[in-house]
């Protein structure tokens, strides 16, 4: 089947959904997601958005944690227009109905703080906030008559001209529907990916099931330039606990106080940075590692007990609620945590318009490389990214949803069949996102890299075959996308043989100055630093 819209957006978290309601403005749109519309990362955001909101706080304040925190790799100018997008960014989702916790003090919004923060300047809802954002931007959605959501449906790839014998440009999306096992031609003149991240190519992550990396691994078979895919974020406190699958024990915390502590009682990150407990994420992550190895434990533990019982369970309701069914009372004992992949920093290279380098095809929020982030992502700082270059985005191609559209074939399943070992996707899948835990986690080394470009290479060729001869099924489609995944982030760490905000390796422990750029890649050739 062949559907055709104006716009194409693939995903529908804060960056597809504020996109698609803006672009429904100029021409018909699309929405095509995995699953169900709210099933997104953004969904279970818990901290919230920073953004300028008290004055005494200043864009030039919040500029300077962005670009401290992001290690030299952050682009002042992109980090500046991202935040001087913050005030009207919340000031549009108030409109739109979300109902952010209110300041106690005067008529504004409450402002918690983050690691890396010097000032108290996320906005928040209790602790779900993007809860409560996905909340209004699908019921927006839902009452738009220009957008079409396909929920259930799955990218398999872009659709790029040039592999046709036409120019290096994007037409739209081959698309499977789950439930009847097909693959439909969706033609567009405009193509946003807005598909998230890629915290399941690792054994444990804070992200939901979908965070399969669909969006970077799509745009890199369709020759888009890739950037600093080493930059992978692990948060530090996510809940340990055997039945607890995911579940973020948010920064907000320690912003209200919370202490990390060992099993005996001993507040260790005293010992290893001056913001202690709101040291940069990556920082904190990092000293978590090094204490759980140095003594063998097989958590740490975050201690909120030293803080008002109600101010905890009315503060945190979700996070309270879910530690009592797992039988931990955190008003009364420590939350044992651990850290967990959370966030990709890395992504689709776009210019500060989500244009990427492939015409007709732009990026938006978690699967992009803007240069917001540098090194290391502050805190709250990717709901703030979706809000402002979704509108940014849509203003950009308000007049591109016109005009004839490209002649594309439809998809060919050729001689493919029913698969009859669905063990070889679990296996595969086991596999990547364990030696990417062990090689090329939080520490690395050249030696493990190595091991882990060795196995990558070896699954990719099981892969591809697997792919050609089998019809395709979503999970599939996302093993074969986390394997690009996994492929970009070994290739880019590979290259950088220095430790800078995100990526640490024992072989090159401190930041080099010539190694301050960008680690870009195009499929099929080696990785290189460069400027941008
Ligand atoms: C958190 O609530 O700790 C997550 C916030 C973020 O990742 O920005």
């Amino acid at each position: 089947m062949r559907i055709t819209s104006d716009y194409l957006v693939l995903g529908s978290g804060v960056s597809g959904l504020t996109y698609a309601l803006e672009a429904s403005k100029h021409g018909s749109v699309i929405v095509v997601t995995k699953r169900a519309i709210a099933e997104s990362n953004t969904n279970y955001a818990q901290g919230g958005v920073a953004a300028v909101m008290d004055p005494d706080d200043s864009f030039e304040d919040h500029a300077a944690d962005t670009l401290r925190v992001g290690y030299g790799l952050s682009k002042p100018d992109i980090v500046q227009l991202v935040v001087e997008g913050g005030p009207s960014a919340i000031q549009e989702l108030v409109e739109r109905g979300a109902s952010f916790d209110p300041s106690e003090e005067d008529d504004g919004l409450d402002l918690t703080r983050e690691g890396g923060h010097n000032k108290r300047r996320v906005v928040h809802a209790g602790d779900i906030t993007g809860r409560e954002i996905q909340r209004v931007l699908v019921e927006a959605v839902r009452q738009t008559p220009n957008i079409t959501v396909y929920e259930d449906h799955m990218a398999v790839d872009l659709i790029e001209l040039s592999k046709y014998g036409g120019p290096h440009q994007v037409a739209g999306a081959y698309v499977l529907e789950e439930a009847k096992g097909e693959v439909h031609t969706f033609v567009s003149r405009v193509t946003v990916l807005a598909t998230g991240g890629a915290g399941k190519v690792y054994l444990y992550t804070s992200n939901p099931d979908v965070a399969t990396g669909d969006g970077v691994a799509m745009a890199y078979r369709a020759g888009a330039l890739i950037a600093n895919m080493e930059f992978f974020q692990f948060h530090p406190t996510c809940l340990y606990h055997p039945k607890a699958k995911s579940f973020l024990i948010s920064e907000a915390l320690r912003g209200e106080g919370g202490i990390l502590r060992l099993a005996n009682g001993d507040a260790f990150m005293a010992r290893h940075h001056e913001m202690k407990d709101l040291a940069p994420r990556d920082v904190v992550a990092r000293t978590i590692d090094y204490e759980m190895k140095r003594t063998g434990a097989d958590c740490v533990y975050l201690d909120m007990t030293h803080e008002d019982a109600d101010f905890l369970a009315k503060r945190f309701p979700n996070i309270h609620a879910q530690c009592l069914e797992y039988g931990i009372d955190m008003t009364k004992e420590p939350i044992p945590v651990v850290p967990a992949a959370h966030y990709m920093c890395g992504g689709v290279v776009v210019d500060s318009n989500g244009k990427t380098k492939i015409e007709g095809l732009y990026a938006i929020g978690e699967v992009t490389c803007s240069g917001l982030h540098g090194a290391n992502r502050l805190a709250s700082n990717s709901l703030l990214e979706g809000l402002v270059y979704a509108k940014r985005t849509a203003a950009a191609t308000r007049n591109l949803g016109q005009g004839r559209f490209a002649d594309v074939p439809e998809w060919d399943s050729g001689s493919a069949a029913a698969s009859d070992e669905a063990v070889v996707v679990t296996q595969n899948w086991d596999e990547i996102r364990r030696f990417m835990w062990n090689y090329v986690g939080i520490v690395r080394s050249d030696r493990r890299l190595r091991r882990a470009a060795r196995r990558v290479a070896l699954l990719k060729d099981e892969i591809r075959e697997y792919y050609w001869e089998h019809l395709v099924t979503r999970d599939l489609l996302e093993l074969r996308n986390i394997a690009d995944v996994a492929e970009m982030i070994i290739a880019c760490a590979s290259t950088r043989h220095e430790s800078r905000g995100l990526h640490y390796t024992i072989d090159y422990p401190e930041p080099r100055e010539d190694y301050a750029k960008d680690t870009l890649i195009v499929h099929g050739e080696p990785p290189h630093l460069s400027g941008r």
